[in-house]
């Protein structure tokens, strides 16, 4: 089983909303996917009620669980976990950071969440664990200025993972029904959008299995 974590100590950057899409995007290519929700607002509690489908487990856990629920799936068979984090609570975010094979980073391309992005880099670092920043709801110019410039600083910071996800109507329709953006609009650019994001993701975690000096090293 691989765990992925999105972490970042700025609230509403996405975490939530991807972690979703990209739970039902990686279950539609045949991975057994199951989310752990960290955070207190059980947003992704709140999403797996809505939708229909049992398909894709959601189970909240706390700081002093997470190991074990981890274990537990591993042996249940799951070949993915996706691990959601509050955005302010530093305790969640580093219990999962520990525990995740890659913590991905989501960032607006704005210079508060550039900001925000390198303290979580920091803590990170602390912890030896692997890491990707990602950009989400980035304008619909992908030429702007100030995403060309949050590209930039991210990539000093550490590297960025593909594609550039875009501010789009899909990922709040999506979540609001309960489901992914494959789901609701399989056709749109959301959904293409959340394939690329899962592939790009896989490869990473492929990479970086053959790399073990690479991640964990503690
Ligand atoms: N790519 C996107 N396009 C459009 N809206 C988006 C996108 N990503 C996130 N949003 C919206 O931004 C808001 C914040 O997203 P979300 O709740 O997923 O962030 P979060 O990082 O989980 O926040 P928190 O730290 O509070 O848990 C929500 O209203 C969500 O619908
Ligand atoms: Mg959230």
């Amino acid at each position: 089983m691989r765990t992925i974590a999105f972490v970042t100590q700025k609230g509403g950057s996405g975490k939530s909303t991807l972690a979703s899409s990209l739970a039902v995007a990686a279950k539609d290519v045949g991975e057994r996917v199951c989310v752990i929700d960290l955070d207190p607002q059980a947003s992704l509690l709140s999403w797996r009620k809505t939708r229909k489908a049992t398909d894709i487990g959601v189970i909240p856990a706390n700081i002093g669980k997470l190991p074990a629920v981890l274990k537990e799936l591993a042996k249940k068979g799951v070949t993915l976990a996706i691990i959601d984090t509050p955005g302010a609570d530093g305790a969640a975010s580093m219990a999962a950071m520990r525990e995740a094979d890659l913590n991905i980073i989501p960032s607006r391309p704005s210079i508060f969440d550039l900001w925000a992005s390198a303290q979580t880099r920091a803590a990170l670092k602390t912890t030896n664990s692997d890491f990707v920043f990602m950009l989400n709801q980035c304008p619909p110019a992908q030429q702007s200025a100030r995403v060309d410039a949050a590209i930039e600083a991210l990539e000093e910071m550490g590297g960025m993972i593909s594609p550039l996800v875009l501010a789009r109507v899909d990922y709040q329709e999506a979540a609001r029904h309960g489901l992914g953006v494959t789901e609701i609009n399989p056709h749109g650019a959301a959904a293409v959008e959340m394939r690329a994001l899962w592939s790009s993701i896989k490869r990473r975690l492929a990479r970086a299995a053959t790399k073990p000096a690479t991640r964990k090293a503690a």
